[in-house]
């Protein structure tokens, strides 16, 4: 059997897609631990629920520090203190410096809230909306120095309604969002996921999609 796997979650907010992958990882009996969930902000809604489940939380918050770098050299001594196989970015709002990301390559997922490389940045819902695309949806990528940029492992399609708002939008997208990231998450700890020439290859079987 392949040894244990250790994920370290990062967030900044409510970390409802954080409790999804802590959620799955229990019921589908991942052969993951959730090492630790670390926010830069203390007063992130999602630590609560971290600490209610037992799992250690950290924060680092980037108040704290004078510059990008500073901040994310104290990340990555407490990330790397959990010593994790894979690093996931839930809802975590801070753009990352380049030693960092490539410290992670290959091991560092994001989800973006719009099918990239559509509406990378914020206010993607708004920013479909504007568009007037007919589809919209989310994307669970690897992580490169360039934002919202990298290796995309998967992607939900959600339809855009013609009454839809910002929020009844973001809305559906983010029940989806809780489907497709504990899905993406589960392939990386099965070793199902590969990236060859910047495209993802997935080995898992199409019944496991
Ligand atoms: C999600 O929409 C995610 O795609 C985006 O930020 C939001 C975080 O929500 N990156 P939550 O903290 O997971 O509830």
């Amino acid at each position: 059997m392949r040894a244990m796997r250790s994920i370290v979650i990062l967030i900044s907010g409510r970390g409802s897609n954080m409790q999804a992958i802590v959620r799955a990882a229990q019921t589908e009996q991942w052969p993951a631990r959730i090492a630790a969930i670390i926010s830069n902000r203390a007063d992130a809604e999602g630590l609560k629920f971290a600490a209610a489940q037992g799992i250690p939380t950290a924060v680092v918050a980037n108040k704290d520090y004078p510059d990008r770098e500073q901040f994310d050299a104290a990340l990555r001594l407490v990330i790397d203190g959990f010593a994790p196989d894979l690093v996931v970015l839930a809802g975590f709002m801070r753009i990352l410096t380049a030693p960092l990301v490539e410290h992670y390559a290959g091991r560092m997922l994001n989800i973006h809230p719009s099918l990239l490389p559509s509406f990378p940045g914020m206010a993607t819902h708004r920013q479909a909306l504007q568009a007037g695309v007919k589809v919209h949806g989310a994307t669970v990528h690897f992580v490169t120095p360039m934002l919202d940029h990298g290796p995309i492992v998967a992607q939900v399609v959600v339809a855009v309604l013609e009454d839809d708002t910002e929020q009844s939008l973001e809305q559906r997208v983010l029940v989806e969002e809780h489907q497709l990231y504990p899905r993406a998450v589960r392939w990386f700890v099965e070793n199902r996921l590969s990236i060859e020439d910047g495209r993802v290859h997935n080995s898992a079987a199409p019944h496991e999609r």
